[in-house]
């Protein structure tokens, strides 16, 4: 089988296709043949070293897929060769075939597309559980997405409107990712590229929730723009620390927690996946459920085969990715 592999960290450019032997199932593993497999940002720092997770070396990339399984370890009960299953692992789906523990499989509705498996994975689960266990979300709640046009944005927005949000408000750079915030579901947009951003986003979300404030803010995006996002907060209000997409890690003023009752959590979604596997795969259901529903469409901007996973990465670093990129393998 073919599989992107990374032999040293460096840039993604370096990584190569490379044909591979075939994976057997462990005891408890599957072997899933890849139809689709999503390009993710982490995916980036992972191949250049950065991220918390260094793999070892050769290794493909790549932490979510969808496709049929063509092989059973014998300890594994609940999935047969033929069927589709999104998966979600720590690296590996940047490939043709992926062995993988069972529990990180999950059944898909019959009608969904591969695509659409793969694009419902990663994003929209650490978008469910930052909004839902760290967040506390009740229905009812104004929310604050930041980099709302991006991956873990975008699903942030449309699970906040699926969950009961009474008001979605999507921080935004430029006119084109606010045009793809506002097809997300956001009711209103916020300028995150004006000049003085430190009043201005408060002035902005008080304007767009008479004088509220964000009772949540979900925030991907760090850099300045975290300080700027915890002056709009509403009372008690929850701040979920997501990703550094901005380049630079905040640090944050006590002060502010203080005065208005405001609680700061982060989010390191692999945690929920490798600790409580069998509370991710009841949340990947429900997921699944509110795409049958109709209330979940992930954006996928472009899907493109395997052997332009350079390419994509690269839309996506530049901001150029404008959706959802999927690699069919
Ligand atoms: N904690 C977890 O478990 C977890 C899980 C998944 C992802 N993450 C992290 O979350 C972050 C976002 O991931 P993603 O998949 O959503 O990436 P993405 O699809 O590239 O989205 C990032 C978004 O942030 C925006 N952005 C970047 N810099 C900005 C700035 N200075 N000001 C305003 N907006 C800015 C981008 O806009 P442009 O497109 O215009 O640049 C884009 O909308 C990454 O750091 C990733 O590692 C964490």
């Amino acid at each position: 089988m073919k599989a992107v592999l990374v032999r040293d960290f460096g840039p993604v450019g370096q990584a190569r296709i490379e044909e591979c032997p075939s994976p057997r199932p462990a005891a408890q593993e599957v072997v899933v043949d890849l139809r689709a497999t999503e390009v993710n940002y982490p995916d980036i720092l992972v191949m250049e070293g950065k991220y918390q997770i260094k793999p070892p070396l050769p290794f493909s990339p790549g932490k979510a897929g969808a496709g049929v399984i063509s092989a059973v370890g014998p300890d594994v009960s609940g999935h047969s060769v033929g069927d589709h299953v999104a998966v979600q692992s720590e690296y590996g789906t940047y490939a043709e075939q992926i062995a993988i523990s069972a529990e990180s499989c999950h059944p898909m509705p019959d009608d969904m597309p591969f695509p659409v498996g793969a694009a419902l994975g990663l994003v929209y689960q650490t978008a469910y559980f930052a909004l839902i266990d760290r967040a506390a979300m009740k229905p009812g709640d104004t929310v604050l997405v930041l980099g709302a046009s991006g991956g873990v944005g975008s699903a942030s927005v449309q699970l906040a409107r699926a969950l009961g949000a009474s008001c979605v408000l999507g921080g935004v750079k430029g006119e084109q990712n606010a045009e793809l915030a506002r097809a997300a579901g956001c009711d209103a947009t916020i300028d995150l590229g004006m000049e003085n951003l430190r009043d201005g986003l408060r002035d902005q979300v008080r304007a767009a929730t008479n004088g509220h404030g964000a009772d949540i803010v979900i925030d991907p995006v760090g850099g300045s723009v975290t300080e700027a996002a915890l002056r709009a907060m509403a009372w008690r209000g929850r701040l979920v620390v997501v990703g550094f997409a901005a380049g630079d890690i905040p640090t944050i003023r006590a002060n502010y927690l203080l005065v208005k009752n405001i609680a700061v959590t982060g989010l390191q979604w692999s945690d929920y996946r490798d600790r409580d596997p069998a509370w991710v795969q009841s949340v990947q259901q429900d997921i699944f459920a509110l795409w049958s529903d109709g209330k979940l469409s992930p954006q996928i901007a472009d899907t493109l085969p395997l052997s332009e996973f350079a390419e994509a990465l690269k839309r996506l670093k530049d901001g150029r990715a404008h959706g959802k990129i999927i690699l069919e393998p």
